[in-house]
């Protein structure tokens, strides 16, 4: 036997005993056993089929509208030059994860946005062959969304926890990075209204303090199906309306950390990865 064999052995030894229940439940979800990884080819067809009725649906015209609409509150003229998306989900396993692909494939193509980035730690290895099919590229390690930029992007968080959205704002906290940021994900505004402001504190602070600069636009959910894509909105912040760049509203401030979330930690995939 090789030392690298059994020292990988060994890791994965050691990652399963120090397993949690939590992380054994979603190690479970990524790997069910008994379900076979889709034909790629067969999968890829399916999905285009569904690009071609998306693009041609009234959801998805009247959210280009939207968008475009967003747009035009950040006066210049930039093109994205950029897509990244977390959380889709397990698209080829999960009806709602594979409407959302299809809609921000027909989305990326729409405005011609060059590269696309995905990451969600359930994907499985043919979600991942999948997505490569499609030019995207992987993020191999879960940076949790602390994801910074300097040129327009547009982020796609569908339904996801909110600490993810408020990692991404917090790596982003200042007026020359956040007014790159196009997002489409679980609207600010039902979040504000959904909990005490004591709760919303503790995974959604930045997104809290931003409340009042984000410009918010509701994406009109008709879809012929239910639970896919509601209580989305898009959200931009342009520069005009953010806090001027010397305000101490921008000092920069620890990363949050959080207790019971919904999101992988960095820690927990990496522990993931070993079972
Ligand atoms: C509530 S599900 C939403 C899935 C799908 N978009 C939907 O609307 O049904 C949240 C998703 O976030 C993903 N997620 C959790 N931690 C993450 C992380 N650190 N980075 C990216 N995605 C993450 C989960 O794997 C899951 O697919």
């Amino acid at each position: 036997m090789s030392e690298e064999f059994r020292a990988v052995t060994r890791k994965k030894w050691i990652a399963r005993r120090s397993i949690n229940p939590r992380l054994r439940r979603l190690s479970e979800r990524c790997n069910e056993k008994d379900e076979k990884e889709v034909d790629v080819d067969a999968f890829l067809k399916r999905l285009e089929q569904l690009c071609t009725q998306m693009v041609g649906s009234d959801y998805f015209i009247q959210a280009m509208e939207t968008v475009d609409e967003s747009l035009k509150a950040l006066i210049d003229n930039e093109k994205f030059s950029r897509l990244v998306c977390f959380g889709i989900g397990p698209f080829s396993r999960n009806f709602q994860a594979l409407h959302q692909l299809a809609f921000i494939i027909c989305t990326q193509r729409h405005y011609g946005i060059d590269e696309a980035i995905y990451f969600d730690p359930v994907f499985r290895e043919s979600e991942k062959q999948i997505l490569q099919r499609l030019n995207c590229a992987l993020m191999s390690e879960n940076c949790e969304a602390k994801y910074s930029v300097d040129e327009r992007t547009l982020f796609y968080l569908p339904h996801c926890p909110n600490c993810l959205t408020n990692n991404l704002l917090w790596s982003n906290w200042r007026p020359k990075c956040l007014k790159h940021l196009i997002l489409i994900n679980n609207s600010f505004e039902s979040l504000s209204l959904s909990k005490t402001e004591r709760l919303l504190r503790l995974d959604s602070s930045y997104i809290l303090d931003v409340l009042p600069y984000v410009k918010e636009y509701q994406l009109e959910d008709d879809y012929e199906t239910h639970n896919v894509f509601n209580d989305l909105s898009v959200h931009v912040f342009p520069m005009a309306s953010l806090p001027a760049s010397e305000n101490s509203f921008w000092n920069k401030r620890e990363a949050p950390t959080y207790t019971d979330v919904e999101m992988i930690s960095a820690e927990e995939f990496g522990k993931l990865r070993l079972t």
